[in-house]
């Protein structure tokens, strides 16, 4: 078991089955990763969960070998199932902080969801660009304020937000990554360094059912922090509902922004 491995879901049953329900895998590889596929690449997912985005990047590149890492057994396992039948995408177990790979392996290496969860995320960054062939790109996806960020301000719902971030970031867990990753690519050294963002989960007025049975999900398997930080299961589920409740007022707006940024590892001369 890799120890670096604190992400708030564990090894929960649910969340493998959540992460793959909830991504939008076709989505996703269309708009980020498709214009810089090209035929014979290397790709590497790091923290590739389930692994249905490395299943569909194996499917839109030709001749291409694609990696999806994960520290989790539980997802690594449910990755090798994705992407079984395959020949040239593979699931590996290991840690983002010490990539199985040597230096200028890949042509294109992604993560997304993964930083934010993460105690030192720029050695991440690092780790990844190590990996990263010159004239490589990488590209990191996080969120910024996503579940934090509502309007009208509640104080109940400000306090309970407050008691499980305090909670979630003794393992490293940053709300605020997005925001960071900009910085983490021109430290270093990355050329042609770009960001985009876009709304994340946006909520305005009343959750609608789907959105609100994922939230309920995400609670669910971090069922765990909310013990920690609320001390009975009762009143876990006490802040949850209320949670749920402001969700689904038809006067609130809740939000959070999605940071996308790419760069290219310079080719030393
Ligand atoms: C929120 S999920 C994101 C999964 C996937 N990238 C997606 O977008 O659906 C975060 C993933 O990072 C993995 N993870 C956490 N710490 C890790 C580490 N040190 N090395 C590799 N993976 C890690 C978790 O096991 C989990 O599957």
């Amino acid at each position: 078991m890799i120890s670096t491995n604190k992400y708030l879901a564990g090894e929960h049953p649910l969340e493998s089955y959540r992460l793959a329900a909830k991504t939008p895998v076709e989505q996703f590889v269309a708009r980020y990763l498709k214009p810089h596929l090209v035929p014979n690449m290397r790709v590497l997912d790091v923290g590739g969960g389930p692994g249905v985005m490395a299943r569909e990047v194996a499917r839109t590149v030709s001749d291409s070998v694609v990696y999806s890492l994960d520290a989790s057994p539980a997802r690594t396992k449910a990755a090798e199932e994705c992407l079984d039948d395959l020949i040239y995408a593979h699931a590996i177990l290991g840690n983002a902080y010490q990539l199985p790979f040597p230096d200028d392996s890949f042509d294109l290496i992604y993560t997304r969801f993964v930083l934010q969860h993460l105690p030192n995320p720029d050695q991440v960054v690092a780790e990844m660009t190590r990996v990263c062939k010159p004239g490589g790109r990488l590209l990191l996806q996080d969120t910024d304020g996503y579940n934090v960020t509502h309007y009208p301000k509640d104080e109940r719902l400000q306090t309970i937000i407050h008691k499980v971030i305090q909670c979630l970031e003794k393992s490293g867990f940053d709300p605020y990554t997005g925001r960071k990753l900009y910085h983490w690519c021109q430290q270093l050294g990355l050329l042609h360094v770009d960001v985009t963002i876009q709304s994340h989960n946006l909520i305005a007025g009343c959750i609608s059912e789907q959105a609100l049975q994922f939230l309920k999900m995400e609670f669910e398997v971090a069922n765990n922090t909310f013990l920690e930080a609320f001390g009975s299961q009762d009143t876990a589920d006490d802040a949850k509902r209320y949670f749920y409740e402001y969700s689904q007022r038809a006067d609130t707006l809740s939000f959070g922004t999605l940071f996308t940024v790419t760069g290219i590892k310079p080719i030393q001369v």
